[in-house]
C-alpha cells in the first residue's frame, strides 16, 4: 500500500516536472524544449556522419566555422548610414549568392565548404544562413574543450549578395581590424573573443605550398594554445617566406598570421589576448557570449526559436596549457603592461614540427 502511494506520488512528480520543463518529444524518441526543433534532428545525424567524418574536429570543421564567420560579418550599418546596402549578416548569403562572394578576395578557399554544404542545404528543408550557424555549431562541439554554442532557428532566406571588402584580412592593421568589427557592433575584446576560433584552425592558402598548416599546435582541441603560441617570439617560416599576411612562428609546421600578431601585441587587445591563456572557463563563454551575437547579425531575433539544446554536448577539455618543448618562459614575448604571462610548465621531450591537418 505505502509503495502504491509513493509509486503514485514519484508518477505525478515526474508528469509536473515535464510540464514544467515542457519537453516535446519528436518521433525519434529524442527530446527538446520546442517541437520546432525536432526537424534538426536528421539534418546533425547526417552532418556528423557525413560532412565531419562521424563527428571529428578536422578540416570540415575548421572550415565551416570560418564560414559562420565569413557569412556573418557581411554586414555593414556604417554602409546602411551612407545609403547602400551593407549586406544581411547571418543570412547564408555565401551560399546563395556564391558565385558573387565566393571570388571576394578575403573569401580564399570558402568556395571548398561552400560546396560542401550545398547539397545538406538542398537535401534539408533548411535555410542557408540557418545551415551555416547550425554546422559551425555542430562542429564545434566535436572539438575538446569547446562550449556548446547557441542556435537560433528560423533565418529567412538571403535577399541579395552581400558587398565586398567587409571580411577582414590578415594584412590588415589592429585599428582596420577593429574599426570593421565595431561597426558590425563588436568590442575589442569580444574580437579577442572570437580569434579563439583559430585554436581550431589552419591555413591552405596564406601559403599555398604547405595546406593544412595550424596556428596552433592542437588544432583538434579547443584550447587556449592558441593564446599561448601566438605569444612566443616568431624565428621561422614553416614554408616559404614573403606571403601576404603571414609574419614568422615559434614552431615548425605552424603558421602565424599577421594579423593574430599584431592583435596578440597591441595595446587595445593584449591584456584580454593573455587573460585567455590559462582560463578555459572564461574562453569558453566569451566565445560563447560572442558567437551567439555573430550567429544573429542581421536578423530578427524576436523570430527565431531557440533550438540550442539540439547541440551536442561538447568533450571535456583534453590537456592544460604548456609551452611547446624546447621553448620557455623567455620565448613570450610580453605586450600587457597590466600583468604577467603566467607561468606555464614546458612540454616534456624533444623539439617537435606540429603536423598538418590531414584533408578529408
Ligand atoms: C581579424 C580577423 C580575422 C582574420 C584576418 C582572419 C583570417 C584568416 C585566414 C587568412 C585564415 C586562413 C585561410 C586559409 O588560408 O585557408 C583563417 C582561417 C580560419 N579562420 Fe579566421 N580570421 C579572422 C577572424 C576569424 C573569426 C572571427 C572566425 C570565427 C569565428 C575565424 C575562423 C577561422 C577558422 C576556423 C579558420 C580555419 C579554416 C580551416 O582550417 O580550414 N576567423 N582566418
Ligand atoms: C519547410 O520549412 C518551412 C519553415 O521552416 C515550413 O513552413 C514548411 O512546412 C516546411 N516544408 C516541408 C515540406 O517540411
Ligand atoms: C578567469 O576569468 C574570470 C572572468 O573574467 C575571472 O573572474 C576569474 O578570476 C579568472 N580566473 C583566473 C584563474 O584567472
Amino acid at each position: 500500500m505505502a509503495s502504491k502511494i509513493l509509486a503514485t506520488l514519484l508518477a505525478l512528480a515526474a508528469v509536473s516536472n515535464a510540464a514544467l520543463v515542457r519537453k516535446a518529444t519528436c518521433s525519434d524518441g529524442r527530446t527538446t524544449a520546442n517541437a520546432a526543433c525536432c526537424v534538426l534532428f536528421p539534418i546533425l545525424d547526417d552532418i556528423q556522419e557525413v560532412l565531419f567524418d562521424g563527428g571529428e574536429c578536422g578540416e570540415e570543421v575548421h572550415e565551416s566555422l570560418r564560414l559562420t564567420f565569413h557569412d556573418a560579418i557581411g554586414f555593414s550599418p556604417a554602409l546602411t548610414k551612407q545609403g547602400k546596402f551593407g549586406g544581411g549578416g547571418a543570412d547564408g548569403s555565401i551560399i546563395t549568392f556564391d558565385t558573387i562572394e565566393t571570388p571576394f578576395h578575403a573569401n580564399g578557399g570558402i568556395d571548398d565548404i561552400v560546396d560542401a554544404q550545398k547539397p545538406f542545404v538542398a537535401k534539408h528543408n533548411i535555410s542557408a544562413g540557418d545551415f551555416i550557424q547550425f554546422a559551425g555549431a555542430v562542429g564545434v562541439s566535436n572539438c575538446p574543450g569547446a562550449p556548446r554554442l547557441q542556435f537560433l532557428f528560423g533565418r529567412p532566406a538571403a535577399k541579395q549578395a552581400s558587398p565586398d571588402l567587409l571580411i577582414p584580412e590578415p594584412f590588415d592593421t589592429v585599428t582596420k581590424i577593429l574599426a570593421r568589427f565595431g561597426d558590425a557592433g563588436f568590442s575589442p575584446a569580444e574580437v579577442v573573443a572570437l580569434l579563439a576560433s583559430h585554436s581550431v584552425a589552419a591555413a591552405d592558402h596564406v601559403d599555398a605550398t604547405i595546406p593544412g598548416t595550424p596556428f596552433d599546435s592542437t588544432p583538434g582541441i579547443f584550447d587556449s594554445q592558441f593564446f599561448i603560441e601566438t605569444q612566443l617570439r616568431g624565428t621561422l617560416f614553416p614554408g616559404t617566406g614573403g606571403n601576404q599576411g603571414e609574419v614568422e612562428s615559434p614552431l615548425r609546421g605552424e603558421i602565424r598570421l599577421q594579423s593574430d600578431s599584431d592583435l596578440a601585441r597591441d595595446s587595445r587587445t593584449s591584456c584580454e589576448w593573455q587573460s585567455f591563456v590559462n582560463n578555459q572557463s572564461k574562453l569558453q563563454n566569451a566565445f560563447k557570449a560572442a558567437m551567439a551575437k555573430l550567429a544573429v547579425l542581421g536578423q530578427d531575433t524576436s523570430k527565431l526559436v531557440d533550438c540550442s539544446d539540439v547541440i551536442p554536448v561538447p568533450k571535456p577539455l583534453v590537456g592544460t596549457p604548456h609551452l611547446p618543448a624546447g621553448l620557455t618562459h623567455n620565448d613570450i614575448e610580453q605586450a600587457c603592461a597590466t600583468a604577467a604571462f603566467p607561468t606555464l610548465p614546458t612540454d616534456p621531450g624533444p623539439v617537435t614540427s606540429v603536423p598538418p591537418v590531414p584533408s578529408s
